[in-house]
C-alpha cells in the first residue's frame, strides 16, 4: 500500500471515530488546516522533480478532495445526532396537567359579598350599583340628614374640591360615606315595587383596628304597599342564619336612630367569647351586626314616591365586619395590606 493510501485510511478512521462536531473540527484543522498534514505535504511538492511532482500533486489533490468530502458527510451525521439529542432533552409533554399548587386566591371581601348576594338572591333581591363619587344631596339631604348632623362634618367625610359653578350646598362633591346613597338613585328612577341590595365601596376619614378609610357595605331596600317591620325582621333573621350557618341563631332588634328610617333598629346576634375566641350562636353575649328600619316618609317624598301609598324597609351592614365575625379575622386593616401570606391564609380557592 502506498504512503498516501495508508495516510488516507488512517485519516478516514479518525474521521469516522469523531464523536462530536468539536472533535471533527480539530481533526479537520489537523489535516487540512494551514499547518495540517496534507497541507504540509503539498508544500513539499516544490522540492520534487517535475514528474514526481505531477504524480504526487495529483494524488494529494485527490486525497484532499476525498478527505474533505469524508469530513463533510461525517459532519452531517454528527449534526443530526446533536439535533436528535437536543430534541430528546428539551422535550415537553404538553399533555401533563398544570402544577397543582395554587398561586392566586379569592379575597375574603369578594367571597363574602358573593355569599351575601347569593343568599339575598334566593329571597328575590336583585343587585343595584351606584356611583362612589356622590353629592351632598344623595349622601345626606335626600336621606333626611338634619343640616347640622355630625356626619356632615369634615372629619368624617372626604369632600372633593368644589366645582366653581356649584349652585347650592347640595352640590358639594364627596366620596359616599355609605351605600344608602344608592337607595336614592334607585327610588328616583324606579317605580315600586323595589327589592334591591347594593354591595359596594364606601369611604370615611378614619383609621384604627376597626376602621379603614375605604371599606365595604351592603345596603338593602324594599319598597311596596304592604311590607312592614315583621317582614324586615324575618328577612334579616333568615339572612343571618344562612350566612353564619347557625340554624338556631338568637337575634334581637334594639331601637336605634338613623335619619332615613323611622322606626330604626340595630340587629344583634347571639355569641360567646371563650378562650379569647368568638363563637357565633346561642350564648351569653350579643354582637351588633347591622342597622335597619322602615324607610322614613321624608325619604320617599324626596325621591318622588308618595308615602301615603308606598312604604318599605331598608338595612345596611359592613361587609368587613361580617367577614371578620364569620372567618375569625381579628384586624380590619389587614384586609387591605395585600400581604401574600395573609391572602394565602384567609383567601378562598376558586371552586
Ligand atoms: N347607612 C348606615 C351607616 O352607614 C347603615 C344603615 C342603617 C343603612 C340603617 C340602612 C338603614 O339602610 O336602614 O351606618
Amino acid at each position: 500500500m502506498s504512503n498516501i493510501e495508508a495516510l488516507k485510511q488512517e485519516i478516514v478512521e479518525t474521521v469516522d471515530a469523531a464523536n462530536d462536531m468539536q472533535e471533527l473540527e480539530s481533526l479537520r484543522i489537523n489535516v487540512l488546516g494551514k499547518k495540517g498534514r496534507i497541507t504540509d505535504m503539498m508544500k513539499s511538492l516544490g522540492q520534487m522533480s517535475p514528474d514526481q511532482r505531477k504524480e504526487m500533486g495529483q494524488s494529494l489533490n485527490l486525497l484532499k478532495n476525498e478527505i474533505t468530502q469524508k469530513i463533510e458527510s461525517r459532519a452531517e451525521v454528527l449534526k443530526n445526532k446533536e439535533l436528535n439529542q437536543r430534541l430528546e432533552n428539551e422535550k415537553m409533554d404538553m399533555t401533563l396537567s398544570i402544577r397543582p399548587e395554587q398561586k392566586g386566591s379569592i379575597h375574603p371581601i369578594s367571597q363574602t359579598i358573593e355569599e351575601m348576594v347569593s343568599i339575598f338572591a334566593t329571597m328575590g333581591f336583585t343587585v343595584a350599583e351606584g356611583p362612589e363619587i356622590e353629592d351632598d344631596f344623595h349622601n345626606f339631604t335626600a336621606l333626611n340628614f338634619p343640616p347640622e348632623h355630625p356626619a356632615r362634618q369634615m372629619h368624617d367625610t372626604f369632600y372633593l374640591p368644589d366645582d366653581p359653578e356649584k349652585k347650592s350646598d347640595d352640590a358639594h362633591l364627596l366620596l359616599r360615606t355609605h351605600t344608602s346613597t344608592t337607595q336614592i338613585h334607585v327610588m328616583q328612577n324606579t317605580k315600586p315595587p323595589i327589592r334591591i341590595i347594593v354591595p359596594g365601596r364606601t369611604f370615611r376619614s378614619d383609621y384604627d383596628m376597626t376602621h379603614t378609610p375605604m371599606f365595604h357595605q351592603l345596603e338593602g331596600l324594599v319598597i311596596d304597599k304592604t311590607s312592614h317591620m315583621g317582614h324586615l325582621k324575618h328577612c334579616l333573621t333568615t339572612f343571618c342564619k344562612k350566612f353564619f350557618a347557625v340554624e338556631d341563631l338568637p337575634v334581637r332588634f334594639r331601637p336605634s336612630y338613623f335619619p332615613f328610617t323611622e322606626p330604626s333598629a340595630e340587629m344583634d346576634i347571639g355569641c360567646t367569647h371563650k378562650d379569647g375566641k368568638l363563637k357565633i350562636g346561642a350564648g351569653s353575649n350579643w354582637m351588633e351586626i347591622l342597622g335597619c328600619g322602615m324607610v322614613h316618609p321624608n325619604v320617599l317624598s324626596n325621591c318622588g314616591i308618595d308615602p301615603e301609598e308606598y312604604q318599605g324597609f331598608a338595612f345596611g351592614m359592613g361587609v368587613e365586619r361580617v367577614a371578620m365575625l364569620k372567618y375569625g379575622i381579628p384586624d380590619l386593616r389587614t384586609f387591605f395590606e395585600s400581604d401574600i401570606r395573609w391572602l394565602r391564609h384567609y383567601g378562598f380557592g376558586p371552586i
